[in-house]
């Protein structure tokens, strides 16, 4: 089969694609001819690592996994002789979170794991698009309180963990603020968004309102920096790990202080978690993001897109 492999660290261009053996599924796995996939951020992440602490995971001084990939949507070609949950033929979607493996043709994923049959009314780009930035954004909204309707301000709301980010926020009852580009109003709107704010115009700590709960989905603000703007008890999120990874060590002391605090949930992808934004599709009360669709061929531009930072939701790729 067909995959984009990388045997060292680098920039895109260690991105090759090569012929690679076709894997075979164990008993408990579903061999999943993919249809499409992703470039996301812990694919360049785990590209070219910049924190130790994801050299631990993904090899010291090379790549122990050799194809990234970690969202999918596609058809079951074959099933182990233990699975009970799926047959040959059905359309599925979903995550191989850290085995990755999906920049490929084909890829065997656990029955138990983050896969689940693709709604009816979604497209498998669609569904391949949505699975990520869920399930990061879902670590962040778990920790959340919703009981009387917390005010949540969503920075980079027009990521793909900030998209993700408001949709869940809204459907569990939050009032949404999200910070974005002015081109992205319209979209965050569509959203959900109750209010909108324009980082291009405006420094979202200076306006002088208070939120229950801060999410930067692009780890550009600081935990000393949105203080201000927390209510007493305040919780601050951050998909980036900060100055001298910062938000750790506040993740670990502000806790025990009753006042404001940071968290820094390790995100698991759960069974659980993919039916539920299987559900929450199939309600129509959740979209993916698209921003551009490429080809299997043409991976390297895509993923020269995705680091940019400017992709607005998810890059696709069709195979
Ligand atoms: N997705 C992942 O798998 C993953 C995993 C681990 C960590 N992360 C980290 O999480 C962050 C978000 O990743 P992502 O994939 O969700 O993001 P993303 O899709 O790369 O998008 C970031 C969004 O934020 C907007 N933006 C840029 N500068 C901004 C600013 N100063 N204020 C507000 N918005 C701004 C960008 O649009 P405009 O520039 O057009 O406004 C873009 O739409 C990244 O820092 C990434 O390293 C991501």
């Amino acid at each position: 089969m067909k995959a984009i492999v990388y045997t060292k660290y680098g920039s895109p261009d260690v991105l090759q694609l090569r012929e690679v053996e076709k894997p075979i599924p164990k008993d408990n796995e579903v061999l999943i001819k993919i249809i499409a996939t992703t470039v996301n951020r812990t694919d360049c992440g785990f590209r070219k690592p910049e924190y130790i602490i994801v050299r631990l995971v993904s090899g010291l001084f090379k790549p122990k996994k050799k194809i990234l990939g970690s969202e999918l949507a596609g058809v079951v070609e074959a099933i182990g002789k233990n699975v009970k949950t799926f047959k040959p033929g059905d359309p599925v979607f979903g995550l191989s979170t850290f085995n990755f493996g999906t920049h490929a043709e084909y890829v065997c994923v656990a029955e138990e794991k983050s896969v689940t049959i693709k709604p009816n009314n979604m497209s498998f780009n669609e569904a391949a698009a949505v699975c990520d930035g869920a399930f990061l954004a879902l670590a962040n909204i778990k920790k959340i309180d919703f009981t009387n309707s917390p005010s949540i301000l969503i920075n980079g709301a027009s990521g793909s963990i900030g998209s993700a980010s408001v949709q869940f926020a809204k459907h569990f009852g939050a009032n949404v603020t999200a910070v974005c580009n002015t081109k992205d109003f319209e979209l965050l709107k569509l959203l959900g968004a109750d209010e909108v704010i324009d980082y291009t115009k405006e420094d979202f700590t200076e306006t002088g309102l208070l939120y229950d709960v801060v999410i930067d989905a692009v780890g550009k603000s600081s935990f000393f920096r949105c203080k201000k703007i927390l209510k007493p008890g305040g919780i601050y999120f951050s998909t980036e790990l900060g100055y001298l990874s910062q938000n750790i060590f506040l993740a670990l002391l502000t806790p025990v202080f009753d006042g404001k605090k940071v968290l820094f949930p390790i995100p698991k992808d759960t069974k659980e978690d993919i039916v539920f934004i299987k559900e929450l599709m199939e309600a129509g009360k959740y979209k993916a993001v698209i921003d551009r669709t490429y080809p299997f061929e043409q991976i390297v531009e895509a993923t020269r897109y995705v680091e940019t930072g400017l992709k607005v939701g998810n890059v696709v790729i069709s195979i």
